[in-house]
């Protein structure tokens, strides 16, 4: 396919340069199309040839541009090369680019992800950890974020060939369960807790919060009952985990709603002795140093003058938040044998995920390297019309009604079957563009109306996209597979097959910084230049020779729009 055009140049080069074709694919790639102008197919960049020690960086790059392309002769596969700044373009014979793109998508469910390109990485195990909200506590717009963007990653990663282990990392432990458990006591009911559990958690946790400020009794009953549940006291246990089970199975019937899954729904307080093993460790490697407050901590300046320390053990003997997720990576390594493992939160974490990476290697853990934080910004603005958002089942239920109220004033609206359920999908595509377009560090500010505009770069505007594609191909679904790509010579047919050929390097890019936004921006220029060849090439009316080669061209930006939007985690609908 696309990829054996990209073998074919680097061909030619390895004879004109004497270098192996391996060598020199790296510096060839697809040229970014733009619309209403033409450009050629690939192009190779003189600079990453230089950089490789290929060619000397000491002479002119430009003479050394237009040197190396009088040496290259065209041929019947490579029909024009030509001198650009700094790089060489190529652009294939016409028809055979045509053919052989769009024929894959006769059974080829897999555009891309076998290309030649994504064949040269590396695969193993990975591990990623998102979502882990916790228990009885708000879930916010950051966990959100976290679940969709450790969705995207696992999806990503998984189609490039990997194992994935998705991995939920509950806040399932710490003193607020000594408040919860003495708080439940208190003001619990199980009869609520039965019928809407995260609701009812939360209630008892808020409640017990506040009496707690003036309440000392209330105080010591929640560090007793978190001194029990260290303890292992059946009783105490036995509740804990009960808010654990029940948590758990509802987040499960949300995460579904949201096309969101998990491998291994894991927590901190699975870590709590192994996190005790880790304090004695870093004694015994004369890592932990005891202060005066008597906590224990980790030095981890440069100078080893204590000016940046971390706080690995509480002055009772209990640990923390940090010393429970050096145990857990431990935990994981030895259990999953993972190659890479990538944990998905806010930013506000960066310093603590460093912080991690820096211990992990002193305790010998040299693998850490293959630990990556993905950190991203905050959202500002994240209501829904009764309020602020508790719950994850809060957002879902306000995209679904807002665009279920979009869609019944919209004129172009289809009879569904099922509104409320393509509502929610095309409402959660909303959300998720939004979310995926910019690079993840940055902030940005939630507005409902904004990201459900049904125009302009929406999620809504790619669902729109793909169904009216997928209401052209059904309609036109008796004509032939076979086309002759000759007939598919208008600038627009041309500008879509270009397109479609960086797909996989689109997502290389995002594999390798882990931002979705390559892959978005990819989808949306998709639709775009879907929509004006949907305006200039009709299928309907046109002679039979015309449309059928039409309906492939259609079919193929269809097929990469699909995939492509299932790896973001939205699903794509066939009608709204
Ligand atoms: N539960 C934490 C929070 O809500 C996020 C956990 C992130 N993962 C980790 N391994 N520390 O902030």
């Amino acid at each position: 396919m696309a990829c054996s055009f990209r073998r074919a140049i680097a061909a030619k080069l390895s004879r004109t340069l004497q270098q192996p074709e391996e060598l020199l694919l790296p510096a060839l790639s697809a040229v970014p199309v733009f619309r209403k102008q033409q450009t050629p197919d690939f192009k190779l960049s003189l600079s990453v040839l230089r950089l490789n020690g290929i060619l000397p960086t000491t002479a002119d790059i430009q003479l050394q541009t237009e040197d190396l392309t009088r040496q290259l002769k065209p041929d019947c596969v490579v029909q024009d090369i030509s001198a650009g700044s700094g790089a060489i373009n190529f652009t294939i014979n016409r028809k055979l680019f045509i053919q052989k793109l769009l024929e894959t998508f006769d059974n080829d469910a897999k555009f891309g992800l076998n290309s030649e390109l994504l064949n040269t990485l590396n695969r193993g195990t990975t591990l990623v950890e998102y979502s882990s909200p916790n228990i009885a506590k708000k879930f916010h717009a950051g966990h959100l974020r976290s679940t969709i963007i450790g969705n995207f990653i696992a999806n990503l990663k998984e189609a490039l060939g990997n194992k994935v282990i998705r991995m939920n990392y509950l806040g399932d432990w710490g003193m607020q369960f000594g408040l919860l458990g003495a708080g439940f006591t208190q003001f619990g009911s199980y009869s609520k807790l039965r019928d809407n559990p995260l609701q009812h958690l939360f209630e008892v946790y808020v409640q017990v919060n506040r009496e707690a400020e003036h309440n000392d009794n209330l105080r010591q009953e929640a560090r007793d009952f978190f001194r029990k549940l260290e303890e292992h006291n059946p009783e105490a246990v036995g509740l804990w985990q009960r808010f654990r089970d029940i948590t758990v199975e509802e987040y499960q019937h949300v995460y579904k709603r949201l096309g969101v899954r998990f491998d291994v729904y894991s927590g901190e307080s699975l870590h709590q002795s192994q996190a005790q093993e880790v304090v004695e460790q870093l004694q015994s490697r004369g890592l932990l140093k005891t202060t005066e407050k008597g906590t224990g901590v980790v030095d981890l300046s440069v100078s080893g003058d204590l000016s940046n320390v971390c706080t690995v053990l509480r002055s009772d003997g209990t640990t923390l938040y940090i010393t429970r997720d050096i145990a857990a990576a431990i935990d994981r390594k030895d259990r999953y044998k993972f190659t890479e493992m990538i944990y998905v939160t806010d930013k506000s974490q960066a310093n603590h995920f460093q912080q991690l990476f820096q211990i992990l290697p002193a305790l010998g853990h040299h693998w850490a390297e293959s630990c990556r934080h993905v950190p991203f910004g905050l959202v500002k603005g994240m209501k829904t019309r009764t309020g602020e958002v508790v719950f994850l089942e809060d957002v879902l239920d306000e995209a679904r009604t807002r665009m279920l109220l979009n869609m019944s004033q919209s004129k172009t609206t289809k009879e569904l079957e099922d509104p409320e359920d393509t509502a929610e999908k095309v409402g959660l595509s909303a959300l998720i563009v939004q979310d995926f377009k910019g690079p993840l560090q940055s902030d940005y500010s939630f507005d409902w109306d904004r990201i459900l505009q049904a125009q302009g770069d929406t999620g809504v505007f790619l669902q729109y996209t793909h169904a009216r594609l997928c209401s052209l191909l059904q309609k036109n679904e008796d004509l032939a597979a076979h086309f002759d790509p000759s007939l598919l010579n208008e600038p627009s047919a041309i500008t879509i097959v270009q397109h479609l050929l960086r797909y996989d390097e689109v997502l290389l890019q995002s594999s390798q910084d882990l931002q979705p936004k390559h892959l978005v921006n990819f989808l949306l220029k998709l639709c775009h230049l879907t929509a004006s060849a949907h305006r200039e090439l009709p299928v309907k009316g046109s002679p039979a020779e015309v449309a059928q080669a039409r309906r492939c061209l259609f079919r193929g930006s269809c097929s990469v729009l699909a995939n492509g939007m299932k790896l973001l985690g939205v699903t794509p609908v066939t009608k709204m």
